[in-house]
């Protein structure tokens, strides 16, 4: 067994109570003591996720969420002065790329502790709090990775309650508790741990495991345990709640004073400006750039939705001549990103400009990039892609932002937009990248080669609805390709264009899988795309995933 790092051993003896660990364990760190909080708790009650650096730590937060109970998901070493406005209930501590062994591993800051809330630590998680209260960590004969059965062996368990006594779970480690810190029990084993769940009488939870992912039977359950049971949450996180709450901030936030937004045809720029209009209707005015980038009858359906349902004022640009004027020539995917949210933040000042003093710009921002733009600044990543969306104005735009949606996910923003009353079609849209068709058209865009492109899009678009699928898949959409090849078709040579399939299914985007769709479904596809979409003679089904494929292939 590899000696471990000083720096992170606080020594374990039985005779030592678990506060002298924790004054101790602040020394180390150089941390000041924790300081109570001294206003009442509030009504909204919030689960604190702490981010070690899993790639799961936002499917953590998403799985507290879908027990109706707020969580924010912050950096591992957020200072208690940031933690303690959001009246936190528990504490969920994500698992980590890093060792306890390595020198600079990420460990949890002392206010978990001394804040006496319950704790819940996951892999990683669960190693940080079993060092830190003076329990021993080896590495692991073997690097435990996937499935693996969970026995339970705690009776009346609150975290493990309403669990079958065996369970299929998912692992993903290489170290492992050999002995438990003092007050702690094993409250399930696996093969290869004999510790897999531990807990104590201090509301102290550990798993080695993770529930958070699809593939650990009855994860939700555990969650539910935690937040509800344990945590005491009442889960009453709901889209009512959320609209009335929201709309009073709205209301407080904006006072006189006027808002644009800018409506891109998807569900989150709608549900904003639904809340919006909610809160300040005669102040609201809605822009929406038809870049002529867009899908077959799109534009109309955006407007006849706002303008007829929900009588809202909406500026209808039609710019489609200028978008496509600026991409004449150009190839490169990236300075096609550039040109269209270029171009847009144009048309939209000069529109916003003839509205006289506006004071508020509304965005349709979402909880996932504030969470990356927050992450961004700790972790390195590479830039694979510049997302041009409507969140890409610029910050010399003299408006103050609202954003009522960035701290929701995008299952969320759906159930608000359909308590709102938004049309389903609306509200289940697929996502549709802010370049729209300028990336789906692979090489230079014409106004000719988005035709056949909407042409071939719409095909797929009703064979996908009429089969039932389109609510199951992330994304299903054609590409244009650069390429041409030969075909016969009666008795004539025939030359043209190479049509891509792509369908995905997908929780985040973030990675995605392509979609088994039914051999039957993609032949009348075929068949209808290149029988009823002049230049088209072939067509393929794009079946690569993300990773190593991205969505889009531009
Ligand atoms: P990729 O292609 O990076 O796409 O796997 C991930 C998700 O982002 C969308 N996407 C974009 N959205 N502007 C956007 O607003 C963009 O430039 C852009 N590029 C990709 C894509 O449709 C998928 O949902």
């Amino acid at each position: 067994m590899k000696k471990k790092k000083e720096s992170h051993r606080i020594a374990a003896s039985d005779d030592i109570e678990v506060s002298t660990y924790l004054e101790l364990a602040r020394e180390l760190r150089g941390e000041q003591p924790v300081v109570e909080p001294k206003e009442p708790p509030g009504e909204r009650e919030t689960i604190v996720v702490l981010d070690f650096g899993s790639q799961y730590s936002m499917l953590i937060a998403r799985r507290v969420r879908e027990c109706h109970v707020y969580c924010e998901l912050v950096p591992y070493d957020t200072p208690w002065e940031k933690i303690a406005p959001l009246n936190p209930r528990g504490f969920i501590l994500s698992g980590s790329p890093a060792s306890v062994y390595d020198a600079d591993t990420p460990l949890p800051m002392s206010y978990i502790y001394e804040s006496h809330l319950p704790v819940m630590g996951i892999c990683h998680g669960m190693l940080a709090v079993a060092n830190d209260l003076g329990g021993q960590i080896a590495r692991g004969a073997k690097h435990e990775y996937g499935h693996t059965i969970l026995h339970v062996t705690a009776e009346d368990c609150p975290l493990l309650a309403g669990l079958p006594s065996s369970l299929p779970v998912w692992m993903s480690h290489g170290d492992q508790i050999i002995e438990l810190p003092p007050g702690f029990k094993s409250l399930a084993y696996t093969e290869n741990s004999a510790f897999a769940v531990i807990g104590s009488d201090s509301g102290i939870y550990g798993l080695q495991f993770h529930p958070e992912v699809i593939h650990t039977a009855h994860g939700k359950t555990i969650f539910q345990n935690f937040v509800l049971r344990i945590c005491g949450c009442q889960g009453n996180w709901t889209p009512a709640n959320f609209i009335s709450e929201s709309v009073a901030k709205i209301k407080e936030q904006v006072g006189g004073g006027r808002v644009v937004c800018a409506l891109s045809g998807g569900v989150d720029s709608a549900v904003a400006a639904t809340l919006i209009d909610r809160a300040i209707s005669s102040k609201l005015t809605c822009i929406f750039i038809n870049n002529g980038l867009l899908r077959r009858d799109e534009p109309e359906r955006v407007l006849n939705t706002f303008k007829r349902n929900f009588k809202m004022d909406v500026v209808y640009v039609d710019a489609a001549d200028r978008f496509l004027a600026r991409l004449k020539g150009v190839s490169d995917p990236e300075k096609k990103r550039h040109l269209v949210g270029n171009e847009f933040i144009r048309i939209f000042e000069e529109e916003a400009a003839t509205l006289g003093k506006v004071d508020f710009l509304a965005q349709g921002t979402l909880y996932p990039d504030v969470i990356e733009s927050t992450s961004a600044e700790t972790k390195a990543a590479a830039k694979i892609k510049t997302h041009h969306n409507v969140g890409g104005l610029p910050a010399r735009m003299r408006f103050t932002l609202i954003e009522p949606l960035r701290y929701l996910f995008k299952d969320e923003v759906r159930e608000v937009g359909l308590a709102l009353g938004l049309p389903e079609d609306m509200v289940w849209r697929q996502p549709f990248p802010g370049p729209g068709l300028a990336i789906r058209v692979i090489g230079e865009v014409t106004k000719d080669k988005l035709d056949i492109l909407r042409a071939a899009d719409w095909i797929l678009m009703s064979e996908i609805k009429k089969a039932g699928l389109y609510r199951q898949l992330w994304q299903s959409f054609a590409v244009l390709t650069d390429l041409k090849s030969v075909g016969v078709m009666g008795d004539y040579r025939t030359y043209g264009y190479l049509v891509a399939i792509r369908a995905i299914t997908s929780e985040d985007a973030m990675t995605a899988d392509w979609a088994r769709l039914p051999y039957d479904l993609l032949a009348r596809i075929s068949d209808r795309i290149v029988n009823e979409v002049p230049g088209v003679n072939r067509m393929v089904y794009d079946i690569t995933g993300k990773p190593p494929a991205t969505i889009e292939w531009e």
